[in-house]
């Protein structure tokens, strides 16, 4: 059995303190970049049960995982994710645990998740307007998730942020419009390059642009990029003066961006996946069924790790075997 506490490593010297498990492939949304046509049902909904969770992350946290962030498709349609929180909370060795949620129904449960030991809050929020936001996510909801991140900034939640895609649409308008956001807010808005999946050729060859566009934008009116610490996830983030927030780039397509990996990720069926973009995954759930196999899930992670890819290959716009992000977790 792999030592407690040891970081899992990989071959290029990367360690993994992070794991993004996903917990449904369900989404009520669709987003015209993700689930454009909604979620379709693909085979038998056996998504990970809350006793399987607390293997794994028990396994992980054995492995030095300190972070585990709940993702989806969309977490929050599980009507049991305040068990799941808590239950990810009580793992020893478990100091952060994050969600990442479109927040359409934040406002009514946040209070109930911090309490379970919800401690870092991602809301996916790709525009301000109520026409816009209704165009992209097909539901018109902006009001609801603007609600739900109000309640989120009076708990004691140790970060809160918003995640915004970069499309060509929303360029120079939709910035200010953010900038306005993030004047009195202490929160940091994070746009994200828009990726390559299976699905979403054409609508990614109108919409992608790179992210220098925002980085060119923000330095021409004053916004200056922090300094970045070793455990910093993959964002740069910029500040000005005169806002009490960030805006911040996280740009998948930069020269590099692989390099600081610190992230493992495990499917809403129980896959090990070294790589967002990468192809197939290893199968850890017939390692799930008994707590005496948490030695061989370890060794199965660790013997895994040692394949991980150096980079993905999107530049040569090969998206791995990636559908759409909902089914992976983003
Ligand atoms: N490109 C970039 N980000 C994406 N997301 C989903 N699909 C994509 C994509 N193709 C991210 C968005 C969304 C979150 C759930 O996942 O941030 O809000
Ligand atoms: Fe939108 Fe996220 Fe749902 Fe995909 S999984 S449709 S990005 S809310």
């Amino acid at each position: 059995m792999t030592s407690p506490g040891a970081a899992a490593t990989d071959a290029f010297g990367r360690r993994f303190r992070y794991l993004r498990l996903s917990v449904t492939e369900v989404c009520n949304f669709r987003c015209t970049y993700c689930l454009p046509n909604g979620y379709a049902k693909s085979g038998a909904m056996d998504f990970l049960s809350e006793q399987e969770i607390g293997r794994l992350v028990r396994a992980f946290a054995g492995l030095g995982i300190t972070k585990v962030r709940l993702t989806g498709g969309e977490p929050t349609v599980r009507k049991d994710i305040g068990e799941l929180i808590a239950c990810v909370a009580r793992q020893p060795g478990i100091g952060k645990v994050a969600l990442t949620t479109n927040g359409w129904n934040l406002a009514r449960h946040i209070d109930n998740w911090v309490a379970a030991g919800l401690t870092h809050l991602n809301v996916s929020m790709d525009a301000l307007d109520r026409e816009t936001f209704s165009r992209i996510t097909g539901h018109d909801r902006l009001e609801d998730v603007l609600a739900g991140l109000e309640r989120a900034r009076a708990l004691p939640l140790k970060a809160l942020k918003v995640n915004a895609v970069l499309l060509r649409d929303g360029l120079d308008d939709g910035f200010s419009a953010w900038t306005g956001f993030v004047k009195d807010r202490p929160i940091a808005v994070r746009f994200i390059e828009l990726m390559r999946t299976g699905d979403n050729k054409a609508f990614f060859e109108q919409q992608h642009v790179s992210g220098e566009v925002l980085r060119t934008w923000l330095q021409e009116r004053g916004w200056t990029p922090s300094e970045r610490g070793a455990d910093d996830g993959p964002a740069t983030e910029f500040s000005h003066p005169g806002h009490a927030g960030r805006i911040g780039l996280i740009a998948p397509y930069a020269a590099g961006f692989c390099d600081g990996c610190n992230r493992l990720r495990v499917t809403a069926r129980g896959q090990l996946r070294l790589c967002l973009f990468g192809q197939g995954g290893r199968d850890l759930r017939r390692l799930l069924v008994d707590d005496a196999q948490i030695g061989e899930l370890q060794d199965c992670v660790v013997d895994a790790l040692t394949f991980k890819p150096a980079a993905h290959a999107l530049h040569a716009g090969d998206p791995g075997d990636m559908t759409n992000l909902a089914q992976v977790g983003g």
